[in-house]
């Protein structure tokens, strides 16, 4: 791991506190961190290097998934300074670039340069132009930025970012962060298949029923009503973190395979995702909107209700849809994908249901017997099951038996601290390549101009609920349910 400077942008928001500095940390613990390493952090307030560092302690003591160390911690906490940044004044870049190579010299460290932006939307390219203009992405060593979601709010300001990004950093510079990515379940999606053989026979359009993608949570728009107003759960969850959910679990891979194949399976899934026309939105689609309810046995309030948002907001806090990816390996099966906030049960999780028949001409399975499905649980739990028929000793009657593995969260890396240290070694495999994101913005660009023209119904929900009744019935015009 060559030595190099990390400039996050963004050092005082809340991801930098509950998210980047205890991934930093837990990496600097397991000796993941290179050797010699500056750390600068920028923000718009004022701040000492000191207290920047004791905010940064502050932010372990809190967030960091490991008990602070006495030892070494200190060590850590030198790494990081602190610099005072505007991002429309050249004086900021100037102040920067200055105080980037005193550490470099300061510490004999090569000119690699690592940007992480962890900014408002609208400063991401007034940043990177900035970047390029200073010089300060200019050093004779290599550079990589890393940027957050939301990249663009549609096709064409997907595009428009992308090129103005281009003009600073060439696309392998460039890592698209999806914090989904970096899950361990979902990282481990690729391995289910290649590295057991007896799920290659069994995963493909032959045996599979169909596919549900899951990612509810019980949180409501807490104090982010100014974003999500506009982006809603199509935004928020579906363009980004579904859509990879969906790449991920078609992954047909039956041996280790490298970066780029992967990268290029992708963007193949997504070129064969079936689009959905305006004329079929209303049968593919399912939006919601949550009511008042309660979540925990705690009454909450409903979406129009919460602070911030407007009182006739027709936005989607629900999602739900039917897709179909035209390749050989998944001809004809449904995958069915669904969002929400303030649904009763946090879940992220994936389920393959599998043909009650081999074969078409076999007997179909006596009454009681239920599907197998393959379950992998995201989160909050992390783990895989197969979900088998058993016969009751006692009264001969069928019951589901379950063959689970499951790992304990808390003693997993977090899904920012494996992305962290797959971009600071240069391997951009959980990352969203620029076509991926450009295709999955494409595919939903017709559903967003449905829900922006109006066209859908918006479907309420009360709060604590499963989400949508309407959303059942998707599946089950197709004789399923979810699971
Ligand atoms: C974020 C969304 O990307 O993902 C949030 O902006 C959402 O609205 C969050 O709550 C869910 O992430 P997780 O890891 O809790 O499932």
């Amino acid at each position: 791991m060559e030595d190099m400077t990390f400039v996050l942008f963004g050092a005082t928001g809340d991801l930098a506190q509950r998210k980047l500095f205890p991934a930093l940390y837990n990496l600097y613990l397991d000796g993941k961190l290179p050797n010699s390493l500056s750390i600068i952090g920028l923000g718009r307030s004022y701040f000492s290097h000191e207290d920047f560092q004791s905010k940064v302690e502050r932010a372990l003591k809190v967030y960091c998934r490991r008990p602070l160390q006495t030892t070494g911690l200190d060590d850590f906490l030198t790494k990081f300074r602190y610099c005072t940044f505007d991002a429309t004044k050249n004086d900021s870049y100037q102040n920067l670039h200055e105080l980037i190579r005193n550490r470099e010299i300061e510490l004999s460290l090569p000119e690699n340069r690592f940007f992480y932006l962890s900014v408002a939307p609208n400063l991401v390219d007034v940043i990177t132009a900035g970047l390029n203009t200073s010089g300060i992405s200019q050093s004779k060593g290599w550079k990589r930025l890393i940027v957050e979601k939301p990249f663009g709010s549609d096709l064409k300001s997907a595009r428009q970012l992308n090129t103005s990004l281009n003009n600073a950093f060439s696309d392998e510079e460039i890592y698209r962060i999806d914090h989904y990515l970096g899950k361990p379940m979902v990282q481990n999606l690729e391995t289910i298949e290649f590295a057991n053989p007896v799920f290659k026979s069994l995963l493909d359009h032959k045996r599979i029923a169909n596919v549900q993608i899951t990612a509810c949570e019980t949180v409501g728009v807490e104090a982010r009503a100014d974003y999500y107003d506009q982006a809603g759960s199509i935004r928020d969850m579906v363009q980004n973190h579904l859509l990879q959910l969906v790449m991920m679990t078609a992954l047909h891979l039956p041996e280790k395979n490298t970066a780029e194949e992967i990268r290029e399976q992708k963007v193949s899934i997504m070129e064969a995702l079936r689009p959905i026309h305006k004329e079929d939105i209303a049968r593919d689609v399912v939006r919601g909107q949550y009511d008042s309810g309660e979540i925990f046995d705690t009454p909450v309030v409903g979406y129009t209700e919460e602070p911030g948002v407007d009182a006739s907001s027709m936005n989607d806090t629900y999602f739900a849809a039917r897709l179909y990816i035209d390749n050989p390996t998944w001809s004809g099966i449904p995958f069915y994908i669904r969002t929400g906030k303030r649904i009763g049960t946090k879940s992220t999780k994936i389920v393959i249901e599998f043909k009650n028949k081999v074969k078409e001409t076999d007997v179909p399975p006596t009454d009681g017997i239920i599907p197998n499905l393959l379950i992998v649980e995201i989160s909050p739990n992390e783990g895989i099951s197969l979900r088998v028929n058993m016969k009751n000793p006692s009264n001969k009657q069928f019951e589901p038996a379950f063959i689970n593995f499951f790992t304990r969260s808390e003693d997993q890396p977090e899904a920012y601290e494996l992305l962290l240290f797959d971009a600071i070694r240069g391997n951009a495999t959980f990352f969203a390549n620029w076509k991926e994101v450009e295709l999955s913005w494409k595919w939903i660009q017709p559903i967003l101009e449905a829900f922006q023209e109006n066209t859908l119904p918006l479907y309420p929900y009360p709060a604590g609920s499963t989400g949508p009744e309407a959303a059942c019935q998707l599946l089950q015009n197709d004789q399923f349910k979810w699971w």
